[in-house]
């Protein structure tokens, strides 16, 4: 018969009792959890960036990539608003020339008959010049050297109620000898003044 007094074997130390060697040994945490957590988190990465990605493009749609073009109809005011000869006052906003003589008002399209680059007054020459391949035109906007084969057009000229001179360029009235055309004195080209 076993000795109710002997002594039971010593039962395992805890856990807290383990020296600080032994702790600084055991693992923060498992491998494979670390593996999980990193992959989780690349996961969530790839899904937010996908999201904010859509988004902005969501926004982009708000600001449509629209060419604002000035009006081709416009109003340049009356007759007696101009001096004798060339205006630029519409050439950077309607890309026109308002050329005054003395018994008639028109309108020069500006821009070169040879591909369409936009000529410069050159007052000093009486003359508007093409930078892009050197075509010159009279102060009528008559070519007369360069490679530009004629004059530069004329844009549509009108009188409102009111007597003030709208503009049309997108009407523009030729002159061209070689199809033998010539349009400049046409109805709507110039204005008697
Ligand atoms: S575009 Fe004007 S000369 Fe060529």
């Amino acid at each position: 018969m076993a000795d109710p007094t002997a002594s039971k074997p010593a039962a395992a130390a805890p856990a807290a009792s383990a020296t600080p060697a032994a702790k600084k040994q055991q693992p923060a945490s498992k491998p494979g959890e670390v593996v999980n957590k990193s992959r989780r988190g690349l996961i969530w990465a790839c899904i937010w960036g996908y999201l904010g990605i859509n988004f902005l493009m969501f926004l982009r749609f708000f600001f449509p990539r629209a060419l604002y073009e000035p009006n081709t109809v416009f109003n340049i005011g009356y007759p007696a608003d101009f001096a004798m000869g060339i205006d630029q006052r519409y050439l950077m906003t309607n890309r026109v020339w308002v050329i005054r003589e003395p018994d008639r008002l028109f309108v020069i399209y500006a821009r070169c008959t040879h591909l369409g680059c936009t000529p410069e007054w050159k007052s000093a020459e009486n003359k508007f010049k093409c930078p892009c391949h050197g075509s010159g035109y009279d102060s009528e906007g008559i070519n007369f050297e360069g490679p530009a084969p004629r004059p530069m057009d004329r844009a549509f000229i009108s009188l409102d109620p009111t007597g003030k001179i709208i503009v049309d360029s997108s009407r523009l009235f030729i002159d061209d000898a070689r199809a033998g055309v010539n349009h400049f004195n046409d109805p709507g080209a110039f204005l008697s003044v």
